[in-house]
This record gives C-alpha cells, sequence and structure tokens, in this order.
C-alpha cells in the first residue's frame, strides 16, 4: 500500500493526526477550509477530565484518562511555553442545586478512583483570590490544566511542518477529489457532509475573549468552571486576559455559529459574578462554534472503508481527545489498532 496521506480538517485534532502520521513516515497533505471557522480556533483549551465527566459516562472518561496520560510527552516535544495556560482547576457552585450537582460529580469521580479536594469559602478564595462573594464552595481539581488552543494550533502546525506535512486551503465536498492513498476526515461538523451517515448533530456555542487592562485584577491562576444557578460558565486564563465560555444549546441541521446576544448576556452576568473583577476587562472578542456530538458522547473513529479513516464527534472535548485519537488513527492506517478502543468507537455503531 502507498504512504500519502490526505486529512480533511486542519483543527487540533486533524493537525494532530498529521504530525504524528507523518512522523510514522505518512506524506501528509492537510486540507482545511477557513482556519478560524474550526471549532479549534474558537476553544476555550481546557483539558477536561474530571471537569466534563457526567455521572455514569464511564467510557468516556476511560478515553479522557487515556489521552491526558498522552499530553504530557506531547508538550514536550511541542517544546512551546506559551501552549499551558493553567495546571489546575477550580470547580464552583452558587446554589444548593449547584453545590449538590457538583458534590455528585466529586462522588461519581471518586468511584472511579479520581479524588478532588473539597474546597470551603475560605480555602477556595485562598486558592483563586478574585472570587465573588456568591461563591459557597467547591472543588480541586488537581493537574486539570489547560491550553492556549490558539499558541497549540499555531505550535502543532510548525511541527507537523518540520515533519515534512503541506497545508492546502481547500473547501472538499468529495473524498474522491483527493489525491491520495489513505484520507482522515477530521472535519468536525463538516463530517457529517462529507459521511452522511455519521452520527454528529450540532450543539452551538458562545464564547468571549476578555483582555485585562493594567489597572484590573490579575485573571485566576487557575481554570474556574463554575456551576451557577443551573447555568455553566468557566474562565480560562490567557496571558493577556481570560476566555469566558461558553454556552451550549442544539441547533439541529443548522450550522451557523453567529453569537447570539442572549448567550452572550448570559455569559457576561455569570462570569463577573464568578469573577467580579473581569468588569473591569475589556471585551475583545465574541465567537460562536459548533461543537460535534454523537448520540453517546464519544467521538467516531474508525474506518468507514479501505480507504478512509473518521475522526470526528468529540462533543466538548476535542481538545483533550486530541492525542488518543491521532494515536488511534495512525494504528488504523497502519493497521495496528487496539481492538478494545476500534469496537468502542467504530463509526458506523449508529447505522
Ligand atoms: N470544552 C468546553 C466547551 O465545549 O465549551
Amino acid at each position: 500500500m502507498g504512504r500519502t496521506l490526505a486529512v480533511v480538517g486542519g483543527g487540533v485534532i486533524g493537525s494532530m493526526i498529521a504530525w504524528q502520521a507523518a512522523r510514522k513516515g505518512w506524506d501528509t497533505t492537510i486540507y482545511e477550509r477557513d482556519p478560524a471557522e474550526s471549532a479549534s480556533w474558537v476553544a476555550g483549551g481546557m483539558l477536561g477530565c474530571m471537569g466534563e465527566a457526567r455521572p455514569g459516562e464511564d467510557t468516556a472518561l476511560d478515553l479522557a484518562r487515556a489521552s491526558a496520560r498522552r499530553w504530557p510527552d506531547l508538550l514536550t516535544a511541542l517544546a512551546d511555553p506559551t501552549i499551558v495556560v493553567a495546571t489546575d482547576t477550580v470547580l464552583v457552585a452558587a446554589d444548593t442545586a449547584d453545590a449538590h450537582e457538583l458534590a455528585t460529580r466529586a462522588d461519581y469521580l471518586l468511584s472511579r478512583g479520581l479524588a478532588m479536594k473539597p474546597l470551603r469559602g475560605r480555602d477556595i478564595r485562598s486558592v483563586s483570590p478574585g472570587l465573588g462573594s456568591s461563591v459557597r464552595g467547591g472543588y480541586l481539581a488537581p493537574g486539570e490544566g489547560a491550553v492556549d488552543n490558539r499558541a497549540l494550533l499555531r505550535a502543532l502546525r510548525t511541527a507537523a511542518t518540520q515533519v515534512g506535512v503541506t497545508t492546502r486551503t481547500r473547501h472538499v465536498t468529495d473524498l474522491d477529489d483527493l489525491d491520495a492513498d489513505q484520507v482522515v476526515v477530521a472535519a468536525g461538523v463538516g463530517a457529517g457532509r462529507l459521511w452522511p451517515p455519521a452520527a454528529i448533530r450540532a450543539e452551538k456555542g458562545e464564547i468571549l475573549r476578555l483582555r485585562r487592562p493594567p489597572t484590573a485584577p490579575p485573571p485566576p491562576d487557575n481554570v474556574i468552571r463554575a456551576r451557577w444557578r443551573g447555568r455553566l460558565v468557566y474562565l480560562v486564563p490567557r496571558a493577556d486576559g481570560v476566555v469566558v465560555g461558553a454556552t451550549q444549546y442544539e441547533v439541529g441541521v443548522e450550522t451557523d455559529p453567529e453569537p447570539r446576544a442572549g448567550g452572550v448576556a448570559d455569559l457576561l452576568t455569570d462570569a463577573i459574578e464568578v469573577m467580579p473583577g473581569l468588569a473591569e476587562y475589556r471585551v475583545s472578542e465574541v465567537g460562536g462554534g459548533m461543537r460535534p456530538v454523537t448520540p453517546d458522547a464519544l467521538p467516531l473513529i474508525g474506518r468507514l472503508d479501505e480507504r478512509t479513516v473518521l475522526a470526528a464527534g468529540h462533543g466538548r472535548n476535542g481538545i483533550m481527545l486530541a492525542p488518543i485519537t491521532a494515536e488511534l488513527v495512525v494504528d488504523h492506517l497502519d493497521d495496528t489498532v487496539d481492538p478494545r478502543w476500534s469496537a468502542t468507537l467504530d463509526p458506523r455503531r449508529f447505522t
């Protein structure tokens, strides 16, 4: 079999796959439409394992943990100190129902061998001094950090280029048009257009980037994930401020990422209540994106036919899951994939 590879999609997952495949000897080309349209570009960059866990979704947690174990070596290989922006996460609650939800999650994680540290009011403010008076308590998820998604994308592209990957700006509408022995589809919600049976639906999210002026209080050192009167809001530090995310709702077949005013208003209200100093920050960007979501909250990773491998449907956790995804895809290309994951993540499991 020849060793030319086309990767459709230039987000974090597509770029990670291209980099790892080229390191294994594949002559690789990335085909991407507009990098600023990818979910990776608007993302917050949290490496969510405990923070994204939901009671009962054991396999999703196992997959996230497997990917978490691969991150340190990849970051060492990328050798870019601007990528990691936080190394711990603080989960906080506002009212009794929020606190109950967090406690349920902590109990579930403990049953799976992952301990979060409970933090009462005073403890929580010593870990994260800028939190507002409405924060009742929470948990520390040690070692659960975040990356600057855009720095990561740049570093991945540089690393990929250094091992011979080329990039073409092209909107691929038919995989037969690609001149390559093997094709990987890593196009997020766009994967459904290239392989219509894909069980992927779009969930829209708004996200903000706030810049800190010199006189304003500093951004948090940690990721802050708040369960806030039934809504979710997270703060992810950046060198120049903070990313505030994210709303989440179903949009069916529509793929219009333009932010809704109501979603932006909710994010700002909640973020400023969680961390009042953010009221002084400047709104430098209002963004929207589409999460590619599957019915069982697990991605679709595997062979569609002798020439094509799919890697899509990573929902809220695409950046976190990029390392294990890239490894599994390259194993599929080389026919060495772990059978446990190939059955569980088989893209045809719903069709
Ligand atoms: N990774 C968090 C989100 O999708 O909003």
